[in-house]
């Protein structure tokens, strides 16, 4: 068996060195620790195979520590060192998560039986580890599935996203808007090692630059003049598990050398306090941006852009893999089906080649608002190009205030019922389905709107214009 790394934790110096001496004569690698706090401190920041801990210690005892040593690594076999002739502590200790106790005074155990318990319970860490990696793996090819699409840069962006899931680098993900980096984030974490931890997003364009710093490492009570008590941040709350900062090209110079520091010492300290707190957490950045660009003008450090950009991931354009577009269009009407009961759909050829045409400078975010546009008004069944809004996808329909009189004519009310029902559906589109605030923006009264609703509805989207 490979030497591993114990840790022994006990309040009595006596009782670790001699716990040391022994284990160490069996052949591991043995650190200290003289109470709970150290202990925890240590495993959060090193690698060890089995901790051995007294039960009765001052302050946190065993016990608990247990607990908390399981909240940080769920697999780290733990024994807890009893006093002797107290079952009710053997049972306690098994209860408390130990893998098993080991009696005091343990000078007098055979060095064979201690051996032998330390190497089962390393080997059921091992197992525990294994098994949770299998899981994941499982757990991935199911998730996989929530992921659309076919086409041969969506399978390659998959696959580096199974590579980088079974790592723990820090990864930057770039693509245009709407593309699917947060997605991707997901997917990283969901499919990586820390699964069972939290996942913590932080969009830094969103939250204001003052805010930003609490926000991110939390602040002591009266670091300034609204913080009325202490606050956590949000790289506490990652701890273990994934933090992903979405909008990094938007975090301003100052911030950046904080989280450099962050990536670089994995530690940082809260807004108005000087202690140093030390966080693990992965760290998983994404823009829009074009960040080399923004290092050539001095918007972005280059130190920072090295030590996020460890594995690049490069979310390619809806016009690039204009082969899921089908695709996606029969995901999201399902998705529409089962969440609101929408029976729109399927969607004809000659619509789906008008969409597969179409450049998505809104990628998959916009193929997505399209698919909901057009069930907010209750239409049913097949989709055909003509019920694709106008704008931009029927641009040889001229707008009204350009429209000229075609020679052959046309029919005044078909052009002005299209023209309403284009514009009734981009008010509620505005107002997420609000149809009092859609009248308002019409200048219509609601019963008015309601009226015209339910002609269009009676009418059925599918018709032609
Ligand atoms: N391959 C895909 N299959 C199914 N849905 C997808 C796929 N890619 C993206 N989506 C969906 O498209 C929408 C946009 O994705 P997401 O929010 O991840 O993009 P983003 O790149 O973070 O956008 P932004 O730059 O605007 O923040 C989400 O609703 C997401 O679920
Ligand atoms: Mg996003």
């Amino acid at each position: 068996m490979r030497k591993s790394s114990i840790l022994v934790v006990d309040d009595e110096k006596f009782y670790r060195s001699s716990l040391q001496r022994i284990l160490a004569r069996v052949g591991h690698d043995v650190s200290q620790a003289a109470d709970a706090g150290e202990a925890l401190a240590m495993v959060a920041q090193s690698h060890f195979d089995l901790v051995v801990t007294d039960m009765q210690m001052p302050g946190v005892d065993g016990l608990q520590l247990v607990a908390e040593i399981h909240g940080l690594r769920p697999d780290l076999p733990c024994i807890i060192v009893t006093g002797f002739g107290s079952p009710e502590s053997s049972v306690e200790a098994l209860r408390a998560g130990a893998f098993w106790y080991l009696e005091k005074p343990f000078e007098q155990k055979s060095l064979d039986v201690i051996r032998s318990l330390v190497e089962q319970a390393i080997e059921h860490g091992r197992l525990k580890a294994e098994n949770r990696n299998l899981q994941g793996e499982l757990r991935f090819r199911y998730r996989f599935d929530s992921v659309v699409g076919t086409s041969a840069p969506l399978r390659e962006l998959l696959a580096l996203v199974m590579r980088v899931a079974a790592t723990d680098s820090t990864a930057l993900i770039t693509g245009e808007s709407g593309t699917g980096k947060e997605l991707v984030a997901r997917a990283i974490h969901f499919n990586s090692e820390r699964a069972e931890r939290p996942l913590v997003t932080v969009n830094c364009g969103a939250i204001p630059e003052e805010l930003l710093e609490s926000e991110l490492f939390g602040h002591v009570k009266g670091a300034f003049t609204s913080a009325m008590s202490h606050r956590e941040g949000r790289f506490s709350a990652a701890h273990s598990g994934t933090i992903f900062l979405d909008e990094i090209g938007d975090m301003s110079p100052n911030l950046q050398v904080k989280l450099l520091r962050v990536l670089q010492d994995r530690s940082f300290e809260p807004v108005g306090s000087s202690e140093t707190i030390s966080v693990d957490a992965r760290v998983i950045a994404a823009t829009n941006q074009d960040l080399e660009k923004a290092m050539e003008e001095g918007r972005f450090r280059a130190d920072l852009f090295y030590r996020l950009n460890v594995v690049p991931i490069q979310v390619p354009a809806l016009r690039e893999r204009r082969e899921d577009i089908p695709q996606l269009v029969e995901h999201f009407l399902a998705v529409l089906a089962h969440e609101r009961g929408s029976e729109l759909g399927p969607m004809s050829d000659e619509a789906l080649e008008v969409l597969c045409g179409y450049d998505w400078p809104g990628n998959i975010r916009e193929l997505e608002n399209l698919i909901e546009r057009l069930t907010v008004l209750g239409g049913k069944g097949r989709i055909e190009a003509s019920d694709l809004p106008a704008s931009p996808f029927r641009s040889q329909t001229p707008r009204p205030s350009s429209m000229r009189l075609p020679s052959e004519g046309l029919s005044l009310r078909a052009e002005v019922e299209q023209l309403e029902r284009d514009l009734i559906t981009q008010a509620l589109e505005h107002t997420q389905g609000n149809k009092n605030r859609a009248a308002k923006l019409l200048g219509l009264n609601r019963t008015t709107l309601f009226e015209k609703i339910e002609k269009i509805k009676k009418k059925g989207l599918s018709e032609p214009a």
